[in-house]
């Protein structure tokens, strides 16, 4: 690109092009575009690649076909908007997802068989992306597993490239409860940690958060703790030790913001500027009571108000002394998810403005959905913005497509905003069409403003990035480009609101003096950014470019503990006992999932505390 001459004195005097605070954002027109189907209802999703998005659906008479029966997982290409199924062997509904720092996705826990399909309540899942449409997941119980039965439990990417699995519950159940839940974590691959040679391991927290605590929020935090809350409480905690470092201030106004009454959640950007200081962003909720009689079934309304409270912490001596900076949103909502742009704000979409989540549950089912409002119209939120001044919906479409329960979005690597799901019905041949909200398979892409704007591009990005390491992209520029930065981010596995793992950290850079060459270093540690998937973009004036893949780290694979990992092949599933007994009805075949391991199941109890 030949620069002109105004342009080089521009760029010429950006002397650390990192150094600009991103606060100016490229102006315009937003756009909503209905292109594709999901083939199967998105509630899980993830982008996989530059080019693919993974889609996980419980198993349900979904359109797609595979193998002979409904398919319930299926990969979209960005490119094409076409799907093709895959064929995961279990059940996934209500499992969890995050990506191994050798870049596999790992797929855990899910839900008994349905219609089809094995009992995932302790699969493992492998999915090794690709762009030429080989791939596929990987699954064998008597190979891999978990060593308990998780649904509805969070999942994590830790510093050393492995992952944490933490909660849930060991049956399905619209609410977690004392003689359900499962307050353990463990790790993939196992750990050996604490003398619990794979084994889970139990976390106070879990039982104090009861009941509203399905998919606890946790955050990875610069120092190596986690941020971890559940229902209305919210501590920081060490996964090494297992010890709660500190108790941070509840919940404001009594509001609760796990499920089934879940707010979104978002760590906001970690930049260079801000020295990398973590807040926290968390939206929605709702003030209804989570004491058991209350969950009985017709007990609460679709018509129940939800709350419109966005809270925000900065976890720092600072922050956590003045506590929690109450905002207000410019509707309620549960079921939204948080989508972070890489110019650092937070779009807040779908979910509903009242009721809880799920369907058959309520009083006042709107056709089987337990919710009601859905909230139409994204909210924009910019962190950087003086307080009163950080929410707008000017200018965001309004969808005609209802996102409640079973809904989910994600940015995408062209950095527009793919919004997929919904399907708060039983299965979707109970009165699909008579329904007011059907499931739902139609996929919608959001593109603010900075998508018609020329786009900065650039190449050079190498397969792995590795911590403190200096890489020169060349950069193309649109003219007249005054500040440049670059940015690296991880889009999370969304799934009931729940974004795990989504992060913006922004990275050191240096244009040369003829504008072509961006020097960028990698991110300054793993705890910073887990080793793993990343996508960089480099930003012009608020434009960013596409969004390439690489691996932060050395794209090894996470430690691996051969021990552990056969301690955990040698037992049954906690709470499998626990679950056969609570389930006459299922079948042989299923009863006889773990039948091959000799050893007895490792001591539970329903509802233990002890005993980890
Ligand atoms: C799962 O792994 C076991 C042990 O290696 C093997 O015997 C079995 O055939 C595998 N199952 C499938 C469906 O591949
Ligand atoms: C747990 O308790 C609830 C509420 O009393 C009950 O409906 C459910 O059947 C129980 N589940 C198990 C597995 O004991
Ligand atoms: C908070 O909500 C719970 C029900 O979830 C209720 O029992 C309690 O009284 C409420 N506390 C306050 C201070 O309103
Ligand atoms: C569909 O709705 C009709 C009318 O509400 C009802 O009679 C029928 O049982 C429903 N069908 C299914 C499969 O739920
Ligand atoms: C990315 O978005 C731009 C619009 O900003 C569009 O022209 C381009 O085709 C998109 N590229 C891909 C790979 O989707
Ligand atoms: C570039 O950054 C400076 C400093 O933050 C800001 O004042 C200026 O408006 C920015 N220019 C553009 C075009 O964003
Ligand atoms: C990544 O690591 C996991 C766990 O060790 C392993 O099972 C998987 O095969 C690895 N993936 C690749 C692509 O090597």
């Amino acid at each position: 690109m030949q620069l002109s001459p105004v342009f080089r004195a521009l760029l010429t005097s950006v002397v650390c092009a990192s150094a600009a605070v991103a606060a100016q954002y490229a102006t315009g027109q937003w756009s909503l575009v209905q292109e594709g189907h999901s083939g199967v209802s998105a509630l899980e999703l993830a982008v996989v690649s530059e080019t693919t998005v993974m889609i996980f659906d419980k198993v349900e008479h979904n359109p797609l076909q595979t193998n002979g029966h409904v398919a319930w997982a299926s990969e979209l290409d960005l490119i094409s908007r076409t799907v093709r199924p895959l064929n995961p062997t279990s059940n996934t509904w209500c499992g969890a997802g995050s990506f191994l720092s050798n870049g596999t996705m790992i797929s855990s826990g899910g839900n008994p068989i349905v219609i089809a399909g094995g009992n995932g309540l302790a699969a493992i899942r492998l999915f090794t992306p690709c762009e030429d449409k080989s791939c596929d997941v990987e699954e064998n119980q008597s190979v891999r597993r978990m060593a308990s039965l998780r649904w509805y439990h969070s999942s994590v990417r830790l510093e050393d490239g492995s992952l944490m699995l933490f909660g849930g519950s060991w049956d399905n159940a619209i609410i977690n409860m004392p003689n359900i839940t499962n307050p353990t974590y463990e790790f993939f691959p196992p750990k050996n940690i604490h003398g619990h040679n794979g084994t889970p391991i139990y976390v106070p927290f879990l039982d104090e958060t009861l009941n509203a605590n399905y998919f606890p929020l946790l955050i990875q935090l610069p120092d190596g703790n986690f941020f971890v809350a559940a229902n209305k409480k919210a501590i920081i905690w060490d996964w090494k030790t297992n010890q709660e470092i500190l108790r941070l201030p509840d919940i404001p106004n009594n509001i609760t913001i796990t499920n089934p009454i879940p707010a979104s959640a978002t760590l906001l950007p970690l930049t260079p500027e801000n020295n990398y200081t973590p807040e926290v962003l968390i939206c929605g909720g709702s003030a209804y009571p989570d004491d058991i009689p209350s969950w009985d079934r017709f007990a609460m309304s679709s018509q129940e108000p939800t709350s419109d409270q966005c809270i925000r912490i900065a976890l720092t001596d600072e922050g956590i002394a003045q506590g929690w900076e109450v905002e207000t949103m410019p509707q309620p909502r549960i079921m939204s998810e948080m989508v972070v742009l890489p110019d650092g704000r937070v779009l807040i979409l779908n979910g509903a403005q009242t009721g809880i989540s799920g369907y058959t549950w309520a009083s006042e089912q709107i056709g089987e959905s337990d919710a009601d409002h859905p909230a139409l119209t994204p909210v924009l939120y910019d962190p950087l913005a003086a307080p009163g001044e950080r929410f707008t919906q000017e200018g965001l479409p309004t969808s005609e497509i209802a996102r409640m329960y079973h809904s989910t979005a994600s940015l995408t690597p062209n950095a527009s905003v793919l919004i997929a799901g919904s399907n708060p019905n039983d299965d979707i041949q109970t009165n699909t069409t008579t329904h007011p909200f059907p499931t739902e398979y139609r996929l919608e892409w959001l593109s603010p403003p900075y998508m018609e704007h020329t786009r900065p591009s650039y190449t050079g990005l190498p397969d792995t990035f590795d911590y403190n390491a200096e890489i020169a992209l060349d950069v193309t520029l649109p003219e007249g480009t005054q500040n440049v930065s670059a940015v690296l981010m991880d889009f999370g596995f969304a799934t009931h609101g729940v974004h795990m793992d989504q992060r913006l950290v922004g990275l050191v850079s240096e244009l040369s003096a003829d504008g072509t060459q961006l020097t960028v270093t990698g991110p300054p540690t793993p705890q910073i950014f887990s080793p793993g998937p990343g996508y960089i973009f480099v930003l012009a004036d608020g434009v960013p470019s596409f969004g390439h893949k690489t691996l932060i780290g050395t794209g090894a694979q996470p430690p691996f503990d051969q021990d552990a990992f056969d301690s955990v092949l040698s037992r049954q599933p906690v709470y499998w006992d626990d679950w056969t007994n609570f389930h006459p009805e299922a079948s042989e075949e299923e009863r006889q999932l773990f039948s091959t391991i000799s050893a007895p199941a490792a001591t539970s109890t329903s509802g233990s505390t002890t005993g980890y």
